[in-house]
């Protein structure tokens, strides 16, 4: 039977790929509901190549993938004026186990007097797809922003507090999870996937 795995345990990123993708009809189950259990180190150095060896790792787990969709993402944050870091290291930037209060915090220091115009930054995410015949799709979803001066707002997670939209006079933080969807990095690339799988008449 045809149906899409999401290779993360992650249920906010779950929930999320479920709303998007209910207009194609085919079931999307997580890691957990299909069975499997993983834990893939990304080593790779680009979003693109960690959701590709993330989403490939879980299809190699997967004995018969049958009709099985495998799609996986890999997400950070790029600030223009540290050279695009945290980039691939976002969720690892000073240690796994360090609050976002404290990281968000450093990077806030780290643009200590660097004026608006030069603290801008976005939020990049890759899906990837390995479908059943084995080819491979990314998409990729992008979100403009400056880093704000303080941590604002108490939605989302990670380093939404100082992600501050211009246009919308708000850090991601302060947006409700609905209004955050419809313009977001990972949104977006969801969306952009759904469109490549209708493409393929999945
Ligand atoms: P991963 O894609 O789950 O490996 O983790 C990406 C990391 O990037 C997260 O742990 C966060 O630190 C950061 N990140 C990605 N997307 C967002 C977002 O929408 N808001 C805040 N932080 C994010």
């Amino acid at each position: 039977m045809k149906k899409i795995i999401f290779a993360t345990g992650n249920n906010g990123k779950i929930k999320e790929i479920k709303e998007i993708m209910k207009e194609l009809k085919i079931p999307v189950l997580s890691m957990k509901e299909a069975g499997i259990h993983a834990d893939i180190v990304e080593d790779g150095n680009t979003f693109e190549e960690n959701a590709i060896i993330k989403a490939k790792g879980v299809a190699a787990l997967i004995g018969d993938r049958g009709e099985s969709i495998v799609l996986a993402d890999d997400s950070g944050l790029e600030i223009d004026y540290l050279n695009k870091e945290p980039g691939v290291y976002s969720a690892r930037y000073m240690g796994e186990e360090t609050s976002y209060r404290i990281k968000n915090q450093n990077l806030i220091d780290r643009l200590e007097g660097v004026p608006d115009e030069k603290r801008t930054a976005r939020f990049v995410c890759v899906i990837a797809a390995v479908l059943p015949d084995g080819e491979i799709v990314t998409t990729r979803g992008e979100i403009e922003g400056k880093i704000g001066y303080e941590e604002r707002g108490i939605n989302g997670f990670g380093y939404d507090p100082i992600f501050y939209l211009p246009d919308m006079s708000k850090s991601t933080a302060e947006l409700m999870p609905e209004e955050k969807n419809l313009i977001s990095h990972r949104g977006n690339a969801l969306k952009d996937m759904k469109e490549e799988l209708q493409k393929r008449h999945m």
